[in-house]
């Protein structure tokens, strides 16, 4: 019969309806509903347990009025990069990572975000969904973690120089003569301890980058001149593998920025197209791309897949590829490269492939475009 049928897809659907509801409240996860003007449709139970504010305190209210999300340097991201005004522009899904929420009771607490656009039955937007954790736990391990390698580091670094201090003497014969197999013995010792302090530095300067304690020495620099130091320091471990080094130089304006930093990337992007390059080539060129100064690395190397490339970068992270090559390395180069960059406002970008080679590109802003924009490490200057 026609109106039973009506009935039963009516309270099939309050049925769906209360369901839906169910599973929302219960949901682990912290959940809400934004409309086209970013007020709260929804907030269900565990955003509430996350984040004090119950839904009558949100409901038919404007999120960025009481949430204020804020990135990990306590800048507000509502009306730049917030996830949720991404989403909605580019219609897309986002995985934002953790950015840091106001609680009802005045508190920070960190929340790890995903976000989706939502869309009416016309397809056309009409709001968004963001789901999000409480990660304090993983911020607290995360800082513990970072506290205890530095301590750890430090504490290593007396130790090592007086080793190496040492061992200088014993391999210099102030302490006697050597026989062929103790001196051989002493060397693989002082190669092992070098190695280590080059670790246990390269750990510490990027504690101290990414706790912004490092101080930058601006000027205007040349980058050809660098690159050219650079190249002078792996000319004999290139000639070992019988890889040519190539060099393209278009005429570029200067950089402003620090030059043992800058010298500090190039010389591990070099070094790592050595490292992980079989046969062929080594290809630098400079050149500028619009408002910025563009310094390439490319090799035909051993490449790295296309599922590990978004990990380069991450301290200690060495791909799968790297040990096909036999070559050495602690996984920290890229990341401090990468916290360099940020210094200076740059943009580091990767392009790879596998058994092929690998693309590595470092855009600088020109030096005049530069001190006109900001004056470098206080921000921006209007
Ligand atoms: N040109 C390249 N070709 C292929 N893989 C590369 C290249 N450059 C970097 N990689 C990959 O990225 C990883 C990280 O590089 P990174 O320079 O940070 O560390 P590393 O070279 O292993 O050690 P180090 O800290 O001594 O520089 C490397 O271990 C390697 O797997
Ligand atoms: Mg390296």
């Amino acid at each position: 019969m026609p109106g039973k049928e009506a009935g039963g897809k009516g309270s099939g659907l309050e049925r769906l309806e209360r369901e839906l509801e169910r599973i929302f409240a219960s949901l682990g996860h912290g959940m809400y509903v934004i409309d086209n003007e970013r007020t709260i449709r929804l907030w269900n139970r565990a955003a509430e347990s996350i984040l004090g504010w119950t839904e009558e305190d949100v409901l038919g209210k404007d999120c960025r009025d009481f949430l204020g999300h804020q990135d990990d340097d306590g800048v507000q991201i509502c009306d730049d990069t917030c996830p949720l005004k991404a989403t909605m522009d580019g219609s897309q899904t986002i995985f934002a990572g953790t950015v840091w929420a106001n609680k009802k009771s005045g508190e920070l607490v960190p929340v790890n975000v995903s976000c989706a656009p939502l869309f009416d039955d016309d397809g056309n937007l009409a709001g968004a969904v963001e789901i999000f954790s409480d990660v304090t736990v993983e911020k607290e391990i995360d800082r513990v973690k970072s506290t205890l390698c530095s301590v750890v580091a430090h504490e290593l670094r007396t130790p090592l120089t007086s080793m190496r201090g040492y061992l200088e003497l014993v391999l210099g014969g102030d302490a006697g003569e050597l026989n062929e197999e103790q001196r051989g013995f002493l060397q693989v010792v002082e190669e092992s301890a070098k190695r280590l302090t080059e670790l246990v530095n390269d750990f510490l300067d990027l504690e101290r980058f990414e706790s912004g304690r490092i101080e930058m020495h601006w000027e205007n620099l040349d980058l050809e001149v660098l690159v050219d130091g650079a190249i002078r320091i792996f000319i004999p471990a290139a000639e070992k593998k019988s890889l040519k080094i190539i060099t393209e130089f278009e005429s570029v304006p200067q950089v402003l920025g620090d030059r043992s930093r800058i010298q500090q990337v190039i010389t591990n992007l070099v070094s790592n197209a050595i490292k992980y390059t079989k046969i062929g080539e080594v290809r630098i060129r400079t050149r500028s791309e619009n408002d910025k100064v563009l310094l390439e690395v490319r090799d035909t190397g051993v490449g790295i897949p296309e599922d590990e490339l978004g990990r380069v970068g991450e301290r200690f992270f060495r791909a799968s590829t790297a040990s096909s090559t036999g070559a050495r390395g602690s996984g920290l180069g890229l990341a401090i490269a990468g916290e360099i960059i940020k210094r200076h406002e740059g943009e580091l970008r990767i392009v790879s492939s596998l058994g092929k080679g690998s693309r590595f590109s470092v855009l600088l802003p020109k030096a005049i475009e530069r001190t006109r924009i900001s004056s470098p490490g206080e921000g921006k200057d209007g």
